[in-house]
């Protein structure tokens, strides 16, 4: 590794160093590290996961999470300022000296929260406002695709119906129709026969989407099995994480509708060696290194969404964040400290990094409320956390809790990530199951089959 070490705030970091043990306690108190004052944004499970390490890095002093949950609270100190108010976010960081600022969710991001960090003089993790545009805009993604022959479904991009119709007819069925922007992950529809692609089509400009449905693309279906895929990046070099797989619907055995996923395990065996190859040199670099070529360096996590087809992996799409839950199974996983690499990113060093992972499984558990991912209720009160957590190898971590009244309460869909380790798949999945049925919350639901492609493997091999 070149220019190794590397120094943050004067001192100097050896990522290598950064050990194990730090999972097992808070800090290790070492005069020789810097202290850090460190900001994290958001307040979903993902951003529980991400406190969590933090809070066990030797070089962070001080953090703070605007605005966190009753979860995030037990290792950071809670701000209640909303994700959406960038002015808030700014002068509280201003106010409490944050030397760096870590940005969970992709909203902040495409509203230029980095660059409004950046202005101010604050160092932040996270790509620019620009660069955010690769999970902001379907379109710009695949126009970079195209331009740098990146492997993705064909497509086009429409402002009106008529037009989109006969594209969509000439890709066959099933057929793909997305709004462009952000639509919290109910912007794609998988459309079976012509009527429900026009009227899919329809439905996605007639006004529903808002600012997100005024263009939309229309893709080919691609065939294969899903897989998330994170690297973090500088801009120029990119570091591996590791995989991941998510449950995108609702229901067991992958039935009923989208949701913003309800569980997921790292490793994802279908992310071979090969395969990761192949995204990297194909999909991963050749992007970053468009973005850099068109003065947007993207600096931050990218989430790659891989189709693994016959013909290798191909883009669905790009998120500029982390996944949730994939994330906590990443943190569960990672054994380095998390906020060095953090750091490099912003400070174009990632090349000084090496990070080093557990090869146990992680495997998370989406508890949500009941209706999700339609309507569902808030307030409904969550009991037995302190006995599931103490089961050993599980963490649970908050995606959407308050304490109210000394009781803990859901106050959003998808309110908890049961969590747990274990040498296979099978093991790490039954520790979390046995979690969750210790946890009495008649008002939330989970699946009961997270894993099944990872355990179907396992008992074949
Ligand atoms: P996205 O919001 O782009 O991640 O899409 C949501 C989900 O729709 C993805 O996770 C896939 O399961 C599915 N999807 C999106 N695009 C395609 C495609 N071209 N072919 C097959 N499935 C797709
Ligand atoms: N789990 C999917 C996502 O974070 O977009």
């Amino acid at each position: 590794m070149s220019g190794y070490p590397y120094y943050i705030a004067g001192w100097q970091i050896n990522a290598l160093k950064f050990i194990p043990a730090l999972r097992q306690g808070r800090s290790i108190p070492d005069p020789a590290r810097p202290t850090l004052n460190i900001l994290l944004i958001g307040s979903g499970g993902r951003e529980h996961a991400l406190a969590w390490a933090l809070s066990a890095s030797s070089i962070v002093s001080k953090l703070y999470c605007a605005p966190g949950n009753a979860g995030i609270a037990d290792v950071a100190e809670s701000v209640p300022i909303a994700v959406t108010d960038l002015d808030g976010l700014v002068a509280f960081a201003k106010e409490k000296r944050i030397d760096f600022a870590v940005i969970g969710p992709e909203g902040p991001l495409v509203a230029g929260l980095w660059d409004r960090f950046e202005a101010s003089g604050i160092k932040a993790f996270g790509p620019s406002e620009k660069a955010a545009q690769l999970e902001g805009s379907k379109g710009f993604v695949k126009s970079l695709c195209s331009a740098n022959d990146i492997p993705t479904a064909a497509y086009k991009r429409f402002k009106e119906a008529a037009p989109a119709k006969v594209y969509a007819e000439t890709l066959g069925l099933p057929v793909v129709i997305k709004a462009d922007g952000l639509a919290a992950g109910k912007g794609v529809i998988i459309a079976e026969t012509k009527a429900d692609a026009d009227r899919a089509i329809d439905y996605m400009f007639d006004g529903s989407f808002g600012a997100a449905g005024q263009e939309i693309v229309v893709e080919e279906f691609l065939e294969g099995e899903e897989a998330s895929f994170f690297v973090l990046t500088d801009g120029e070099h990119v570091l591996p994480l590791a995989g991941a797989q998510d449950h995108k619907r609702a229901f067991d055995g992958d039935k009923g509708p989208n949701t913003g996923g309800m569980g997921a395990y790292s490793p994802a065996p279908v992310l071979t060696q090969t395969i990761i190859d192949q995204a990297l040199a194909r999909i991963v670099k050749p992007t970053i290194a468009a973005m850099a070529a068109r003065g947007m360096p993207y600096m931050g996590v990218l989430y790659a969404g891989l189709m693994i087809t016959k013909d290798g992996p191909k883009l669905i799409e790009y998120n500029c964040r982390f996944g949730d839950p994939e994330c906590q199974v990443l943190m569960m996983r990672l054994k380095s400290d998390l906020a060095p690499a953090l750091i490099a990113c912003r400070d174009k060093v990632l090349d000084n990094i090496d990070l080093r992972w557990h090869d146990d499984v992680a495997l998370t558990v989406v508890m949500a409320a009941n209706g999700y991912p339609g309507d569902y209720k808030k307030g409904s009160v969550i009991e037995g956390l302190d006995e599931a957590a103490k089961l050993p190898g599980v963490q649970i971590f908050h995606a959407a809790t308050a304490r109210e009244g000394g009781k803990l309460i859901a106050t959003g869909g998808r309110v908890l990530n049961v969590t747990a380790m274990g040498p296979t798949v099978s093991e790490a999945r039954a520790r979390a199951y046995a979690a969750v049925d210790l946890i009495r919350w008649p008002g939330g639901f989970c699946r009961r089959d997270i894993g099944w492609r990872a355990v179907a493997r396992e008992i074949k091999d």
